[in-house]
This record gives structure tokens, sequence and C-alpha cells, in this order.
């Protein structure tokens, strides 16, 4: 197998954390596609990941560990025979956090700081991925966009885990000389996202005939972006970012939640007095927004899918099509929902 040069280095295998989950999974099948990189997953296959995600992968190029990011020994051993590593690993989702912080805090904080050790002793090239959360939010009618210099303001568990990873890796690189980088991107959309998020449990209602249930004013303002583009920018800055720096990854997505949802009820050809305003989420982040000019300028990269609308009407296609996947988990998760007014 041809190696690979990931900054200076040549590299035939990667390992990528959380290669069995919405974004991790997606970023797995575009490494396969788009280079002759193999990669090493490792995953503790929590109820957010799907291991049918990644089984159709050719076997000489994916392999699955199963294991969890905050396990010194296995990820010392993993470190010690690869080169380079994406840590997607996370607990992703916002809700959750406020129910039981404590999974959020091990994971994010305590698993990626398990990966920093590792990453020092073997000095081994890592990419952080990380979230616009950690920037806390913006008004409706502020001008202004979240950039690599926003300070951190984060609001929730989640973002607060993720705020914390980041000024870990940072602190690595400073201190240690990790080969680091990181990328905050925006909200993400597509194919195996969990029907605990807001587009795939809004899609699956509306299959089931259930109202789409919009927290608070519906007015927030999410900024989308497909999960194939969050991937082909996260490959540019492991290949060509450079050490040390942090990019923003967004697509010029920006849309309130009740923008999303009329979509979704014309494509179900339904009217938009179906919505059911449901309980508000506490501490709910009112506008994300991302420059993303850096990554744009420095690593030419631009995203694939512009039309946010056309991929909106691929992903509810998707949902269709995959209802085996998504239906054991419906009823459990509109029950969590449920308990909660939403
Ligand atoms: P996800 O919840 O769909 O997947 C997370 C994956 O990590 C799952 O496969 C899970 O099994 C695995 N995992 C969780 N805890 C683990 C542990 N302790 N050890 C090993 N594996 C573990 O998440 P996602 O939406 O795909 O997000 C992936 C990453 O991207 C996260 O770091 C998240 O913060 C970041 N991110 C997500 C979005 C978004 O819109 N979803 C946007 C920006 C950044
Ligand atoms: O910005 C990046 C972040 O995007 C990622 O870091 C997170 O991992 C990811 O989950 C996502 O966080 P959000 O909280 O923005 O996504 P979520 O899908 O939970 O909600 C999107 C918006 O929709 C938010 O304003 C809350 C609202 N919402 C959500 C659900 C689940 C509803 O109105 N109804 C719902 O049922």
């Amino acid at each position: 197998m041809a190696a690979e040069k990931l900054g200076s280095r040549p590299v035939d295998r990667i390992l990528v954390t959380g290669g069995a989950g919405f974004i991790g999974s997606n970023f797995v099948h575009h490494v396969v596609r788009n280079t002759d990189l193999s990669v090493t997953v490792l995953d503790k296959l929590t109820y957010a990941a799907s291991r049918e995600a990644i089984d159709a992968l050719p076997e000489d190029r994916v392999e699955l560990v199963v294991g969890d990011v905050a396990d010194a020994t296995l990820v010392d051993k993993l470190f010690s025979d690869h080169d380079a590593a994406v840590h997607f690993a996370a607990e992703s989702h916002n809700d959750n956090s406020l129910h039981d912080p404590a999974p959020f805090i091990q994971t994010n904080i305590v698993g990626t700081f398990t990966l920093l050790e590792a990453a020092r002793r073997h000095d081994v090239r890592l990419h952080h991925v990380s979230t616009d959360e950690v920037y806390g939010d913006l008004d409706l009618d502020d001008p202004k966009r979240f950039t690599e210099d926003t300070p951190y303001n984060p609001s929730s568990p989640y973002s607060a885990s993720k705020a914390g990873s980041d000024h870990l890796v940072r602190a690595w690189v400073r201190s240690f000389g990790v080969r680091a980088t990181i990328s905050n991107c925006s909200n993400n959309y597509g194919p195996w996202q969990h029907i605990e998020k807001f587009i795939p449990r809004m899609i699956t209602n509306l299959v089931d005939g259930v109202p789409p249930k919009v927290y608070g004013d519906g007015l927030n303002v999410r900024d989308w972006i497909h999960a194939d583009d969050h991937s082909s920018a996260v490959l540019r800055i492991l290949e060509q970012g450079r050490v040390g720096e942090t990019y923003l990854i967004g697509a010029d997505g920006e849309r309130t939640n009740l923008q999303v949802v009329t979509a979704l009820l014309r494509l179900f050809g339904r009217s938009e007095d179906d919505i059911e305003f449901v309980t508000d989420r506490a501490g709910h982040d009112r506008r994300y927004a991302i420059e993303s000019g850096k990554l744009r300028a420095e690593l030419g990269w631009s995203p694939r899918f512009q039309d946010f609308e056309a991929g909106l009407a691929d992903t509810v296609d998707w949902y269709r099509r995959h209802e085996d996947w998504w239906r054991p988990h419906k009823q459990a998760t509109e029950a969590f929902y449920a308990a909660k007014g939403q």
C-alpha cells in the first residue's frame, strides 16, 4: 500500500476514535473512498454508535477495536502502532448532558487527556474534532460570526466539556510539543445521525405522522453543514494543516429551526400548522454561525453540498430507506423527551 504524507511523515494507517458514530463513520468512508490509507477505529459502541455504518467497508482497509478512549493501557498500545489519529469520540448530545453530565466529563475530558498523553509518549500526529459550541452563542441580529479568535464561552455541560478538551489539546501542544490541530465545526446533518438529534427526530416523527416538536419559539439559528463536507475538511487539515493551529469548519448554512422544520414539512406535503412548540432546552444557545475563511484561504477547502434544501431531501430519503436501523430506537428516544415535556 502506498504511504501517504501527513505533514512531514509517510503514514499508511490512521487511528480514528468514535469511527462508528455519525460523523466518525462518515469520515472513515471518506478516507477509504479518497485515499490509500487504512483505518483502525477505536469505538466504545455506546448507544450512539452504529456498527452497521462501517460494516460494509473492506476488512483489509478498516479494523474495529471496541474500547474506551479513557482506557490508558489500550490507548497506549494503539498509539504505539499508529503515526496519526483523528479524535471524534465523544458524548455529543446537549440534552443528555443536561440530564446526566458525568459521561461527558469522563469521555470528552478524561478521554482526550488519555489520548494526549499517548500522543506525547509516541509522538503521534493528532487531530482533535471539536464544535462551534465552545464559543457560546450569538444574538440573532448580531452581524458577527465565530472566528478562530472568538473567546471561549460554553453554555452547556456538553459544550463546556468540549471546551475543556480543546484547552487540554492547546496546552499539550504548547507545553509538550504534541503535533496536534483542532477543528471547530457547526451543526452536521446527513445519514446515520442518531434520532435523538433535531433533524432525524423531526424526519422520523413525520414518517410516523407525529408533529415535529420545536423547542421554545423555534427562532434559534444553527449553521448546517453536510457530514461529508465536515469529513473532507478534517482530512484536509490532517494532511495539510499547520500543527498547533485551530480551523473553523462551516458551509454558510444558517437557518432558524422553524425554517428547517418548514422545509421538512414541505417535503412530507404537510402544513406548518402541524408544528408543536414544546418546553425549551435549559440554557438553549440562540445562534451559532461560522466564518470559515481561514480554512478556505489557507488550505483551499470548500464545501461540496451548497444547497441545504437538496441535502435535506436526500437525508429524508435516506431515513425512509433505513427505517430498520432507526425504528428500534424510536420509542425509547421519544419516552426520554416526553418525560421532559418535549
Ligand atoms: P455521535 O454521538 O454520533 O458519535 C460518537 C461516537 O463516539 C459513538 O460511536 C460512540 O460510541 C463513541 N464513543 C463515545 N464515548 C466513547 C468512549 N469513551 N470511547 C470510545 N468511543 C466512544 O457523535 P457525532 O455527532 O458523530 O460527533 C462526533 C464528534 O464531532 C464529537 O467530538 C462532537 O463533539 C463533534 N461535533 C459534532 C457535530 C454535530 O453536529 N454532530 C458538530 C461539530 C462537532
Ligand atoms: O453546533 C455543533 C453541535 O451541533 C454539536 O457540537 C453537537 O454535538 C450537536 O448535537 C449539535 O448540537 P445542537 O444542540 O445544536 O443540536 P440538536 O440537534 O440537539 O438541536 C438543534 C437545534 O434544534 C437546537 O436549537 C435545539 C433544537 N431542537 C432539538 C431537538 C432534539 C428542537 O427544537 N427540537 C428537538 O426535538
